[in-house]
């Protein structure tokens, strides 16, 4: 186990009381001083008690090299502070001033190429260069002292999104880090040579001075991948440790703030590795944007299922989502009326005690002036106004009623996420570019989601082995450690599931041989000597059909042999000359006190939902389910001690849904209850307290 820092959550100014935190990024410097007053007037008329201020405030800030300027941001601080709305305090070293890099050009991040990122936007500087360290503590060190004793500052807010836009350098600073990384990691050049596999395409080191970055080697070229996925390693550990220094000497300064930065944690990308960086901060803190489409509400609570899962189920910090659209994709959908509300709930449920957006006015100019706001450009007289409104009045009264505190209660089944695996299965030289780590676990929870079953999200470091089930999607590389995990977990009684594409290779990419998935063969009971992939191209197998009806695509095992402590629930009816008509598509194995399945195809949400009820019932595995078909995410936040429960009801359909319900909810959103009867229209929410409503019948 290595070690994390201890919880520690931002206190309430004094005299208030313990509130689900409301808020967002408050960026007054955009605005003249007149336009403050009314900024706290308006956040007091929508409950906001929060803002994080002077995240991109740098040049501002320090106009100059020796000039500090923080007279404004006093003059903000106090203004809110007097009207008891809290702050967290950037450290404010996210963008650079332009006399910086004037001055510093070497500061500036280099593509792989070696084409010079210029200023122009934000988050182009090298987090290994020492010049920009110094200047960027020098500011960290002027602010904590500064603002040690300012009574309004609840905690801080380091950097932001690191490695939003800096994840990668290739400079000559960059290359130098990296060589004293793999240092650390490897002690010696040999070894370097023994984990990259160097004797391929003549690739052997002599001394770490020939170790480069992963610079351009041309079009249509394969970059080691060992080498690569320690570069990712490195960048996330050479951003954290700019994050930490950071954060250690503001520590010094101010012993009492707890300090967190904003993780970009979601069920689609995977900037930095977060369940490493979580140990790092007092608090985890997370940036959701919801993505568009029929997928919304589900990736809303696959991504803060993972994010309650990195924080081991301590409360944790929404710090931005949106009102409504944003302006970073192609079509920047809005939300439908509700969602602002739902969407919010929905995190709240998975664990947020902090609630905050980006931003709270809506910017005039600038790169992001038409991201939706609190306050929007249509200003007070506004929906969107008008639900900040509501939901600040929500989640005041949800405070009031004890909330603040409790946590997600745990899930009968976790499924397991695994940053590593998702940097080996990104690499170009794999079977298939359509199957990697993050294609998995996303359809394994919306499925269960499908029959009433809602899963935890944990790394592969937390306790997903306390679980009476788990769910190992597509985790291709197992290390020896976890590998043994998997073992001691089934042999003592777990119910494990484990999909194609698990356990392929050791933490160095190496693959592990005699058979996929070589690490735990004797677990699962079965061997594959092949992969299948699935493609669109002409006359290629593009589907897999199994005998239980379901369908599988894009990826699937050549089974050859199965142990006799195994059964074959599924095999593959394909033509005769493809050679896998009759090999088995899902297999359960009993292994010790446990059982383990093996799922040998990409099998989507809807194979899944059509062959788990079997496997359930093949594993003795009975999950108590909460809303019967799934029409219903249904979510518990419970304080144990006192076993007062509350439970969030999301509708997961398109059209309106009726439930029976005892009691009067809390929140009711897009939704009504009448006499022991409630209607939830699509976006809606409805949240009850206590013990005999958490057992409504629904
Ligand atoms: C080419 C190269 C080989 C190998 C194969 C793989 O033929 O000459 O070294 O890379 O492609 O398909
Ligand atoms: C990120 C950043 C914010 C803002 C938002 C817009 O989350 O942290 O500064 O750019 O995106 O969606």
């Amino acid at each position: 186990m290595v070690d994390s820092r201890s919880h520690r959550w931002p206190q309430p100014l004094k005299e208030q009381p313990s509130r689900i935190w409301y808020g967002g990024d408050y960026n007054p410097d955009q605005w003249p001083e007149e336009v403050w007053d009314e900024d706290v007037e308006l956040m007091g008329e929508a409950g906001v008690n929060v803002v994080s201020v002077a995240i991109f405030s740098w040049s501002k800030l320090q106009p100059r090299e020796g000039i500090y300027d923080f007279d404004w941001l006093d003059r903000v601080i106090d203004k809110l502070g007097k009207a008891g709305i809290a702050v967290l305090l950037a450290s404010a070293t996210a963008s650079p001033p332009l006399w910086l890099t004037q001055e510093h050009p070497e500061v500036l991040l280099r593509n792989e190429r070696g084409d010079v990122i210029w200023p122009g936007a934000r988050q182009h500087w090298r987090p290994t260069s020492p010049i920009y360290r110094d200047y960027a503590l020098q500011l960290c060190r002027a602010l904590a002292e500064h603002y040690k004793d300012n009574p309004t500052i609840v905690g801080w807010h380091i950097g932001n999104e690191y490695g939003c836009h800096n994840r990668f350098d290739y400079s000559d600073d960059a290359m130098r880090a990296f060589q004293d990384w793999c240092k650390q990691r490897y002690q010696t050049i040999d070894a370097v040579n023994e984990a990259w596999g160097t004797a391929f395409w003549s690739q052997h080191l002599d001394n770490f001075t020939q170790i480069l970055p992963p610079r351009y080697i041309g079009d249509f070229n394969f970059m080691n991948p060992g080498k690569l996925l320690d570069y990712k390693r490195f960048s996330s550990d050479a951003l954290k440790a700019f994050y930490m220094a950071e954060r250690d000497l503001i520590q010094e300064i101010t012993p009492d703030l707890p300090i967190t930065t904003n993780f970009m944690v979601s069920s689609l990308g995977s900037t930095l590795d977060y369940d490493d960086w979580g140990r790092e901060v007092d608090f985890v803190s997370n940036d959701h944007y919801f993505s568009p489409g029929e997928q919304h509400l589900d990736e809303l609570a696959y991504s803060s299922a993972l994010v309650d899962g990195i924080s081991r189920k301590e409360p944790w910090w929404l710090m931005e989502h949106s009102t409504s659209a944003v302006n970073w994709r192609p079509i920047n959908y809005r939300k439908e009326p509700g969602q602002l509300v739902r969407d919010s709930m929905a995190h709240v449920s998975f664990g947020a005690d902090a609630v905050c957006y980006f931003q709270w006015r809506q910017s005039q100019a600038g790169a992001e002036k038409f991201h939706s706001a609190m306050l929007p450009h249509a200003g007070k007289d506004s929906q969107v106004f008008r639900d900040v409104c509501e939901l600040g009045e929500d989640l005041r009264l949800l405070s009031e009623e004890g909330l603040v505190g409790t946590t997600l209660a745990k899930a009968p089944i976790a499924i397991v996420q695994d940053y590593q695996s998702e940097w080996a299965t990104e690499h170009t030289a794999t079977p298939s570019q359509h199957v990697r780590h993050w294609t998995e676990p996303l359809d394994w929870f919306r499925a269960l989601a499908d029959l009433g079953i809602r899963a935890d999200v944990l790394p592969i470091s937390a306790a997903w082995d306390t679980y009476q089930a788990a769910v190992l999607p597509a985790v291709y590389i197992l290390d020896e450690a976890n590998s043994q995990r998997v073992r001691d977990y089934v042999s003592g009684g777990g119910k494990l599931f484990v999909t194609y594409y698990t356990g392929i290779s050791d933490e160095r990419d190496h693959v592990w041989l005699g058979g996929y998935p070589g690490s735990i063969r004797d677990v699962v009971g079965i061997r594959s000597e092949e992969f299948i992939p699935m493609g669109s191209d002409e006359g290629a197998l593009n589907y897999l059909q199994l005998d239980n009806g379901a369908v599988a695509h894009d990826m699937a095992d050549v089974i050859t042999s199965v142990a006799a402590s195994a059964r074959v629930v599924a095999s593959f009816q394909a033509p005769k000359h493809t050679g896998l008509n009759g090999l088995p598509a899902i297999t359960v194995n009993t292994f010790g006190e446990g059982k383990a399945a093996y799922v040998a195809c990409k099998l989507g949400r809807e194979g899944l939902v059509l062959s788990l009820p079997e496997l359930f019932t093949e594993m003795d595995l009975t999950f108590e389910q909460a809303g019967g078909n799934g029409d219903i995410l249904r979510v518990e936040r419970e304080q144990q001690e006192t076993g007062t429960k509350f439970v969030f009801l999301f509708n997961r359909c398109d059209h309106e849904i009726e439930l029976d319900l005892a009691g009067e909810p809390l929140v009711a959103s897009l939704a009504g209850v009448d006499d022991g009867h409630a209607r939830i229209d699509p976006n809606g929410v409805i949240v009850l307290k206590d013990e005999k409503e958490a057992s409504a019948s629904l």
